[in-house]
């Protein structure tokens, strides 16, 4: 054991071994860490800190390990973690006289938080790119229902008729938010801690710069305190995944609500759906009420990771490793959520007949008709607003639904609420409660008329088109980094 045996005289009680090893989840960043010592041995080299053959030798080695599945490596929970576990292979492969040198200026705390960041790197962006084709999915379902009507809600009451594009595409705008945070995540996390050591640096003369360029990080940490000591950057992505989750969660529950029989407004596809084993005519939306749990999951984890965090002493504490999986849980939840909605969101299809039947149930046009009072007959919107308030409780009174108020109806609710006859023809009457009209009237940017539909969804595609750029670039930085870097480690070999 190349940790205790000078040490101690005693093993580690094989109990409190297996409590404290994190071997099994450091597999997740196994490559990262075996790139971290390759960048670390060139740069040790390139100081003179090694001698050409030495660095040679621990650079094949090295790259024995890169190609190696670490599953098929003895997992033994005395090693603790993957950073000794890769520091004793080395001392195998390469003896104890050179092998040894491996750890020479760097510690595991500034190794891990390396290792971590340069994967996060690539999960961050993944996950931003599945994000993104959830917002393609949502601009493309939407353009094909710019004049689908569908009832508008707030407080869950039937507010005013919209169109299911407008509802995808407020998604929509969300998710393209949720985009853009993990984004900036990525750039928090494009620093370099190695040369942090422990925690106060080394005295060796080594070149962090160097070691950052290796590695494809476009920082060096400034303080190597806060380099192994902080981990609020590990937080920020747990916490845009979290934000992401809850917004997913509202559309899946709004897909449970809006596919049920009450409301009856969307299809949901059989191939995402489940049956029940006794009930036979049963369709369960199981996806979305998972997708749902992972929310709740995901929220938990980034609770654990602020709880486990704030009572952490300056600097490295062990209690940091267990936030490491906390992490990878909400990128993985997040993923394949996200590329489940995705897909409910390609193959959704919305029941027009169910969505007009609850506009003029609900008295969606209520609004407009006030509008219209307003607009074209110089009543004050306060008072038209509440001819409009009297007519509906006078229709409500009378068991009348939208379609059998009319013209007549209104105008004697004017002249109760007005004191006075309002001119409004027929067919300004037909125009104020045809609730297709109102939404092609509401041309407001950003608003559900067709034409401010498509210029909304045509802004939404090029910014997720732009951010997808930005992943697609970084990832190939991010593969020719470490082609460059196998490239000078097979070189010096
Ligand atoms: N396994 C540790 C982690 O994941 C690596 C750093 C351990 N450092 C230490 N001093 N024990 O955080």
């Amino acid at each position: 054991m190349i940790l205790r045996e000078r040490r101690f005289e005693k093993q580690m009680d094989p109990r409190a071994a297996r409590f404290i090893s994190s071997l099994e989840a450091d597999l997740r960043i196994y490559k990262e860490t075996v790139l971290v010592n390759m960048a670390h041995v060139l740069m040790l080299y390139r100081c003179r800190l090694l001698k050409r053959r030495e660095a040679a030798t621990l650079l094949s080695a090295l790259r024995k390990l890169y190609r190696k599945d670490p599953r098929r490596l003895a997992l033994r929970p005395e090693l603790e973690d993957i950073h000794v576990l890769i520091e004793e292979e080395i001392i195998k492969a390469a003896g104890p006289d050179l092998g040894g040198k491996l750890h020479t200026a760097k510690s595991r705390n500034d190794q891990v938080v390396a290792a971590i960041r340069m994967r996060a790197k690539r999960d961050v962006l993944q996950a931003e790119r599945a994000v993104l084709q959830l917002v393609f999915s949502l601009v493309n379902k939407a353009a094909e229902h710019l004049t689908t009507l569908m009832p508008g809600y707030t407080h869950l009451q039937v507010a005013e008729p919209t169109t299911f594009a407008h509802y995808l595409g407020a998604y929509a705008q969300a998710f393209l938010r949720d985009a853009i945070r993990l984004e900036n995540t990525y750039h928090m996390l494009d620093s370099s801690p190695m040369g942090a050591c422990a925690l106060s640096g080394t005295s060796f003369p080594i070149n962090r710069k160097m070691v950052a360029d290796l590695l494809g990080f476009v920082r060096v940490d400034t303080n190597t305190m806060d380099a192994v000591g902080s981990r609020d950057w590990l937080i920020e992505p747990m916490s845009a995944l979290a934000i992401t989750m809850v917004d997913l969660s509202r559309l899946a529950e709004d897909f449970i609500l809006m596919s049920s029989g009450e409301f009856g407004f969307l299809d949901l596809p059989e191939e995402l759906s489940s049956t029940s084993s006794i009930m036979p005519q049963k369709k369960n939306q199981v996806v979305a009420e998972l997708v749902r749990s992972k929310a709740a999951l995901v929220i938990g984890n980034l609770t654990a990771a602020l709880s486990l965090v704030r009572g952490v002493p300056q600097s490295y504490n062990l209690d940091f490793q267990d936030l490491t999986p906390l992490l990878w849980s909400s990128v993985d939840a997040t993923e394949q959520s996200l590329v489940l909605m995705a897909e409910l969101v390609r193959k959704v299809k919305p029941n027009e007949k169910r969505m007009r039947a609850a506009i003029d149930r609900g008295f969606a046009i209520a609004t407009e008709l006030a509008n219209v009072l307003a607009r074209k007959h110089g009543v004050p919107f306060r008072k038209a607003y509440q001819v409009v308030a009297y007519l509906t409780r006078k229709a409500l009174e009378s068991g009348k639904t939208i379609h059998q108020i009319s013209l007549l109806d209104l105008k004697r609710a004017a002249e109760e609420v007005l004191q006075k006859p309002i001119p409004i023809s027929q067919q300004e009457f037909n125009v104020a409660v045809d609730p297709l009209k109102t939404v092609q009237n509401r041309r407001v940017p950003g608003g559900p008329s067709p034409p401010s539909m498509r210029s909304q969804l045509a802004e939404l595609r090029a910014r997720a088109k732009k951010h997808e750029r930005f992943i697609a670039t970084a990832e190939k930085a991010q593969e020719r980094t470490e082609q460059r870097l196998l490239n000078q480690v097979r070189r010096l070999t």
